[in-house]
């Protein structure tokens, strides 16, 4: 990690270029001027509307009587003040990386003294036939979710396909908006990138309680309809009518603009610990990054608000001289009809995975250990677990199995075979 302190000088008379103004795009602008850079910020936007928040679009927003404004992430003022210059509805098409500037669809040239690519990511499109009619949909800008919104009226047959986090949000969304909702998912269980099998059934079981369908094992080979979308039709042969589709299958990096100028990039553009590319003046931050964990050494890209703020961070004290702050461990939820759903560190498939807990009683974790450290946490309304989790993950902290089972045990005490570990006393006083 770099380091070193001391005010920021203007080194040039070129701005850092910010490409993108998503939570990470938005944050290193923030953070360059926190940091006093005194250079100037340009923060190319493809979007007209001012930056805003995307966790509300797929639950607050698609409410009814929500208010069609979603939280913006800052006030214009805020730009202003911080003489932060944002070009709305301008998209970055190529870098000149010999002339340190980048082309905008605007026809214009900006030349840089440092770039940053926080172009996040995109929904992965439906590749079936039908997929192009109308009624088909997916759900990533503040405009889709709107669009989406007007769609759910009681009534409305909605087809979901993909069971992540997106379909699932709008599954609940739409049930409560008295909306007939069958979700078709190609695994065989909900959140399976994401969960384990015991956190899958809890919501599985929550979203059937509210009238929410599921097909599991379901590959869709096709959108029908003629004018519009009508219905889908899976591989063996059933078709499930449907006025509305919405397509929840992941997302992809917009990397392109990174990959065409000739940075290396692996399903997401390869950045270090401080955000850098593989050219010292480029670097990229958020959802389009692939990395080292910190953590665990893991090759990672993560689609999480909590990376987006991280990485910026990293990139706005790399570029003024200073040093980041630690690396946190990494953490999501998600809410569906009104249950939230909290996660810190990353799952792998072949964790060990341990129910603390009752999930019928509403209140419970899943433990996950790698090699006896815990790797991650799911938690269902168990705030402590969750925080104690962070903090043991990012400890190292390894995990005896038989206490972790038992939730009468706070997870704190937990820990094994680290007889010098702070928390290992309680444990052993305990046992
Ligand atoms: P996801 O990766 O969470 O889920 C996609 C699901 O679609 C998976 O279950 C996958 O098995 C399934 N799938 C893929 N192809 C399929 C096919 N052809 N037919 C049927 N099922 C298929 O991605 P999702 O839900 O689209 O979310 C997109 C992005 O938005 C992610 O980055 C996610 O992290 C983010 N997001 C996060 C939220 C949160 O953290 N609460 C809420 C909403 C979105």
């Amino acid at each position: 990690m770099h380091s070193g302190t001391g005010t920021p000088a203007v080194l040039t008379q070129d701005p850092v270029v910010i490409v993108g103004a998503g939570h990470s795009g938005v944050a290193v602008a923030a953070g360059l001027r926190a940091r006093g850079w005194k250079g100037g910020i340009l923060l190319i936007d493809a979007e007209q509307e001012l930056p805003y928040e995307r966790p509300p679009l797929s639950k607050e927003l698609l409410k009814d009587g929500a208010s069609d404004d979603s939280a913006v992430l800052r006030k214009q003022k805020f730009y202003a003040d911080k003489g932060i210059e944002r070009l709305a509805g301008v998209a970055a098409e190529s870098i000149d990386r010999d002339g340190r500037a980048v082309l905008l669809s605007d026809g214009t040239r900006q030349v840089y003294h440092r770039l940053v690519i926080a172009t996040g990511s995109r929904a992965r499109p439906l590749t079936v036939p039908g997929a192009g009619l109308p009624g088909v949909r997916s759900l990533r800008t503040r405009a889709d979710a709107l669009e989406l919104k007007r769609l759910l009226v009681p009534g409305t047959r909605v087809a979901i396909i993909g069971a992540g986090y997106i379909g699932l949000e709008v599954a609940a969304a739409a049930a409560a908006k008295g909306c007939e909702v069958t979700v078709l998912e190609f695994q065989d269980r909900v959140m399976s990138r994401v969960t384990s099998a015991p956190v899958s059934r809890h919501f599985e079981q929550l979203h059937g309680r509210h009238g929410v369908r599921f097909v599991f094992g379901a590959a869709v080979t096709s959108i029908d309809g003629v004018k519009r979308a009508e219905g889908v039709t899976v591989a063996d042969g059933t078709a499930f009518p449907a006025d509305v589709v919405l397509a929840g299958i992941g997302v992809l990096p917009n990397q392109e603009l990174a990959a065409d100028a000739g940075l290396e990039c692996r399903d997401g553009i390869l950045v270090d610990g401080d955000g850098r590319t593989t050219d010292p003046a480029i670097y990229a931050s958020g959802d389009v990054t692939r990395f080292t964990s910190p953590i665990d050494g893991a090759s990672q890209r993560l689609e999480c608000i909590q990376n987006a703020l991280a990485q910026a961070d990293s990139v706005a004290a790399h570029i003024t001289g200073q040093a980041a702050a630690e690396p946190e461990v990494p953490w999501f939820w998600t809410v569906q009809h009104g249950v939230r759903l909290q996660t810190a560190g990353v799952r792998h498939p072949e964790d060990q995975v341990i129910v603390r807990g009752e999930p019928a009683g509403g209140k419970f974790s899943v433990v996950y250990l790698r090699d006896g450290s815990l790797a991650a946490v799911d938690t269902i309304a168990n705030l402590t677990d969750f925080r104690t989790a962070k903090r043991l993950i990012a400890q190292g902290a390894r995990i005896d199995p038989v206490l972790a089972e038992d939730p009468a045990i706070p997870l704190a005490e937990a820990i094994s075979g680290t007889p010098n570990h702070p928390d290992a006393d309680l444990a052993a006083a305990r046992s």
